[in-house]
């Protein structure tokens, strides 16, 4: 048998045929999106009595302690796969005092979240000294103000333990410095903490798209990171990153920030022997929110696209500061417009 003559002067073949019904594009769809796929990063505010709005990022809030556990409930019961939770101390000095102390608030706010929910969802703790530094470094600083490697290892490991005493299931080390990985692992397995798991920021990039995020958390930073995290130019160290974490002990890796660097993603996601993580980070948030404040894009469609491009990609779970709502969508049933995410 032979083809049809095509209209052209070419045979053509034609994939339209899989997009003629939403059951046939339904039938081929080769990526999908889960609740248990996504997980929320929180603020949670040293004093709060209220939720504090944070202005670049319309919708996220400052939680305070109750609000926090609300608003975390809330997105356990919707389906998401766990929580991220970051601190605003009240008070900030040169070694970060607030992130080891089992009083500070990010401590206090994990043991909050593990008494309410249990093992019920993952909880996760942002491992960094940037929010308690008076300087806003991720690390201490040395006496000619460079920040110190290995001095700010032993931070970390002090850090750890305060956040699996706290009770988080697995740690976040964001601050990029060589040897992280090792050292909490270290840390947490002298002190018997063999099932605290780490979710290795592995690739994380010097990026503009962290904009918003200094006001979310109160940023003390006048320079910049360029000294510890990555040249948004450079793909190939993502493989060294990712190399060295899993060989110290990283039990996810991720990336950071998430649509800009999916070509990152993609090589992290084909090469890693572990489960890979992305980032939407709070300047992704804030184009969207913008954009749709606008009228310039359709914002329910924009958001979950933007997910699904992490999952094509080759992420298995998101950070995403819409994790709740979007749960909340496909725990009601997805609206007509956005069933085709179903
Ligand atoms: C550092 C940290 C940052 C973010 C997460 N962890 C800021 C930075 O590296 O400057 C950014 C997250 C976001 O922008 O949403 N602890």
């Amino acid at each position: 048998m032979t083809r049809p003559a095509a209209p052209g002067p070419l045979p053509v073949d034609r994939p339209r045929r899989l997009r003629t019904s939403a059951a046939m594009r339904s039938l081929v769809r080769e990526t999908t999106l889960r609740p248990a796929d996504l997980v929320l990063p929180m603020f949670v505010r040293e004093g709060a009595t209220e939720p504090v709005a944070i202005s670049s990022m319309p919708g996220v809030q400052q939680h305070s302690l109750d609000s926090l556990v609300r608003a975390g409930v809330e997105a356990v019961e919707r389906g998401v796969g766990g929580l991220m939770l970051f601190g605003v101390p009240a008070w900030k000095d040169a070694v970060g005092s607030g992130a080891t102390d089992p009083e500070g608030i990010l401590n206090v706010g994990l043991a909050r979240l593990r008494a309410e929910l249990g093992d019920s969802t993952v909880i996760m703790a942002d491992l960094c000294l940037d929010e308690f530094t008076d300087h806003g470094h991720c690390g201490v600083l040395d006496d000619d103000g460079r920040v110190d490697n290995d001095a700010t290892l032993e931070r970390y490991r002090a850090m750890a333990l305060a956040q699996a005493e706290a009770g988080a299931h697995l740690l976040g080390p964001s601050g990029m410095m060589d040897g992280q990985i090792a050292a909490v692992r270290d840390a947490l397995d002298a002190a018997g903490h063999l099932d605290v798991a780490l979710y290795a920021y592995t690739a994380k990039y010097a990026s503009a798209f962290y904009g918003p995020f200094r006001e979310a958390v109160d940023s003390s930073l006048t320079g910049d990171r360029r000294t510890y995290q990555q040249d948004p130019a450079n793909g190939r160290e993502a493989l060294r990153e990712l190399e060295l974490d899993v060989a110290e002990g990283a039990d996810l890796v991720m990336v950071k920030p998430g649509l800009p660097y999916l070509d990152v993603l993609r090589d992290v996601a084909a090469a890693s022997p572990v489960p890979v993580g992305a980032y939407q980070v709070s300047g992704e948030y804030a184009m969207i929110e913008a954009a749709s404040a606008n009228g310039w894009v359709d914002r329910d469609r924009t958001v979950l696209e933007s997910l699904l491009a992490f999952r094509r990609a080759g992420a298995s779970t998101v950070l995403t500061y819409y994790a709740s709502e979007v749960a909340g969508w496909f725990a009601d049933g997805l609206p007509p417009h956005l069933r085709e995410f179903r």
